[in-house]
């Protein structure tokens, strides 16, 4: 079997990571995901005898389906199967749309919802793989419980080793009693019967940069959850001089170089980009309530910066890239975000990057650019600028 062959219960797909090229032979689903497909066949809720026979499946959501292995799953077993996909991270969106299509299997059916976004509350089941970040998970179930009638049972599967007595806690404070199974290939799953009550929703995380007069608010998907990050620090303190009319910040988080970028540069027009949507409207909270420019800001939720306007030429990319894609440890990341930012750089224009020493950014930048300047440095962190 390859990397991209799953097998579950008879169900037969090809799966792919979003982006498909990246090199990589990590898989795009995980045991969890085959442990829920296989006990939404074997439950006897939804056998799949009944889904034939009645050929009306429930309402079901679907929460923090990676690449859409269990979209594709569900779709595969019965293509009219309504179903309400919510995700955080425009990845995982477009991910699960190139797998619906590489199967051939329709998404007439799908309804996609971002992170904010309330889902209707007509669903009858609830399918999720549980976050690493557990402050969106409760803020996850707090957003289910506004909507879910009493008695609609979630299912939430997980690395066993990840489920323990405060997770079933957690669950139960925010949406309802929670039981977990037996394991099967290292993971379980999590029954939880909503009990009809709503939980008021968790509000942002607000902080202030003293240095730089900027307040900081976080929804809780975003990076660097109640603090600066100390990569972000660096940067801040060495932007580079000189003047920049367009500027981007890519994988924006908060929005914190962004906003000290229309600081130092404040005739600057300033794109901010990243996958979650969560970061994107958090950066749209921060420029407003920090009282910059609002027609000199553009918010973008987006890979890297595929789906940005043809048009768009930049003079300055600011960017701290993440090194991993949820729990994968990974640089195919940085490597498009420096690709994409080299597309769209003026000749002239500058990439600026933060990075922990060990990652090696100045080979790919030297690869890509054939220059690349170390401005500043503590040790652990380095600052690097390429120019096109
Ligand atoms: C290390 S954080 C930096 C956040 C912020 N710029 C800072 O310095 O605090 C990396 C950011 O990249 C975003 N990101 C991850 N994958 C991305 C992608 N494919 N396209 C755009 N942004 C991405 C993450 O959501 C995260 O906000």
């Amino acid at each position: 079997m390859t990397a991209n062959q799953f097998s579950c219960e008879g169900i037969e797909l090809t799966l792919f990571r979003y982006p498909k090229q990246q090199e990589s032979n990590l898989q795009a689903w995980d045991a969890a995901d085959e442990h829920l497909i296989k006990h939404i066949i074997e439950s006897s809720q939804i056998e799949s005898s009944q889904i034939e026979s009645s050929k009306s499946p429930v309402n079901t959501a679907i929460i923090n389906d990676n690449f859409g292995a269990l979209q594709c799953g569900l779709v595969a077993i019965e293509p009219s199967w309504p179903l309400f996909v919510e995700t955080d991270a425009k990845t995982s969106l477009l991910g699960a749309e190139l797998n619906l299509a590489a199967n051939q299997l329709p998404s007439d059916n799908i309804q996609r919802f971002h992170s904010r976004e309330l889902l209707p509350d007509t669903l009858q089941l609830v399918l999720m793989k549980l976050p690493k970040n557990l402050s969106y998970f409760a803020h996850q179930l707090q957003r289910l419980s506004q909507v879910l009638p009493k008695g609609t049972q979630v299912l939430i599967g997980a690395k066993a080793k990840t489920i323990n007595k405060a997770i079933l806690a957690l669950i139960e404070k925010n949406l309802g009693a929670a039981n977990a199974s037996l394991t099967w290939k290292k993971t379980r799953i999590i029954t939880c019967v909503a009990d009809g009550n709503k939980r008021p929703l968790a509000q942002a995380v607000t902080w202030p940069v003293e240095a730089f007069n900027l307040n900081i608010s976080n929804l809780s998907n975003v990076f660097a959850a109640n603090k600066l990050d100390i990569g972000a620090r660096i940067m801040l303190d060495n932007l580079p001089e000189g003047e920049f009319n367009n500027i981007i910040d890519l994988g924006c988080g908060n929005g914190i170089l962004g906003l000290r970028a229309a600081q130092v540069y404040p005739k600057a027009n300033i794109h901010f980009v990243d996958d979650s949507e969560m970061a994107v409207a958090s950066s749209r909270h921060n420029w407003q309530a920090n009282g910059l420019a609002p027609n000199q800001a553009q918010f973008h939720w987006d890979d890297c910066l595929t789906h940005l306007d043809e048009d768009l030429v930049a003079d300055l990319v600011l960017c701290n890239p993440p090194f991993h894609q949820g729990e994968a440890i990974t640089d195919h990341i940085a490597w498009q975000m420096f690709l994409d930012a080299r597309k769209r750089l003026a000749p002239g224009g500058m990439l600026q990057v933060v990075g922990n020493r060990h990652l090696a950014y100045h080979v790919k930048l030297k690869r890509l650019f054939k220059n690349c300047n170390t401005v500043a440095s503590n040790g652990k962190f380095l600052i690097l600028q390429a120019i096109k």
